[in-house]
C-alpha cells in the first residue's frame, strides 16, 4: 500500500509525529510519503495513495489554514479512501479537557467537508525555550487553566507515543481490508 501523510505544525511537534507515523508505515512494509503541507507550493498527485493519514496541530482553538484547505479541496478523494486524522493540542493531554480536543476537530470536519475513517486527539508539546511573548503568554495560560503539572518554563512533551502506534497499526489493518 502507498500511504500520504499530510501534516501541518507551527511549532514542529506534529512534524516529529508525522515522521513517526512515517516510520511506524514503512517498518510495516508499506511505501509512505510526507508532505509539509505548510511549505509554499506543497502539492502532491493524491491518484498515487490508496491511504491518508492528515495531521494538524491547535492553536487558539483552530487547526492550521494549511491543512483545512488541504482537507477541503481534495475532501471527495479522502472520503473516498481509509482516511485518519490526527489532532495535536495541549487539551487532547487530560482526559477533563478532552471535550475541547473533540470540538476542535467537530469543527474541522464540518468546515471541510472531510470524514476520517479514524480521529485520534494527541497531546502535543510545550516549548518555552523557543516561544516569543505572545505565545508564552498564551500557553502559560493554556497551561494554567488545564492544570497541565508543567514547571513553569520549561519545555515538556505531553505526546502518548504508545498510544500514537497502536492508532497506526489499527488504521493499517481496517486500510488493508
Ligand atoms: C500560541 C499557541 C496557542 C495554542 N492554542 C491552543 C489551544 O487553543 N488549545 C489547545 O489545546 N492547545 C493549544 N496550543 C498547544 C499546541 O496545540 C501544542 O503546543 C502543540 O504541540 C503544537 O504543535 P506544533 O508544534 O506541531 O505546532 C497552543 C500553543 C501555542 C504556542
Amino acid at each position: 500500500m502507498n500511504v500520504l501523510i499530510v501534516y501541518g505544525t507551527t511549532e514542529g511537534q506534529t512534524r516529529k509525529i508525522a515522521e513517526r507515523v512515517a516510520k511506524e508505515v514503512a517498518d510495516c512494509g508499506h511505501s509512505v510519503e510526507l508532505l509539509d503541507a505548510g511549505e509554499p507550493g506543497a502539492s502532491v498527485n493524491l491518484d498515487a495513495f490508496q491511504a491518508f493519514v492528515v495531521a494538524g496541530s491547535v492553536h487558539q482553538e483552530q487547526h492550521q489554514n494549511a491543512i483545512k484547505n488541504f482537507a477541503t479541496a481534495h475532501c471527495d478523494r479522502l472520503n473516498a479512501s481509509p482516511s485518519a486524522f490526527i489532532s495535536v493540542s495541549l487539551s487532547a493531554a487530560l482526559e477533563e479537557t478532552r471535550p475541547a480536543a473533540q470540538s476542535y476537530v467537530d469543527q474541522f470536519v464540518e468546515l471541510t467537508g472531510w470524514r476520517p475513517r479514524m480521529t485520534l486527539l494527541l497531546g502535543g508539546a510545550v516549548r518555552f525555550t523557543e516561544y516569543d511573548y505572545f505565545q508564552e503568554q498564551v500557553v502559560k495560560f493554556i497551561v494554567m487553566r488545564r492544570g497541565l503539572t508543567s514547571e513553569p518554563g520549561a519545555d515538556r512533551e505531553f505526546t502518548d507515543w504508545t498510544a500514537l502506534a497502536s492508532f497506526v497499526e489499527d488504521f493499517l489493518e481496517t486500510a488493508a481490508d
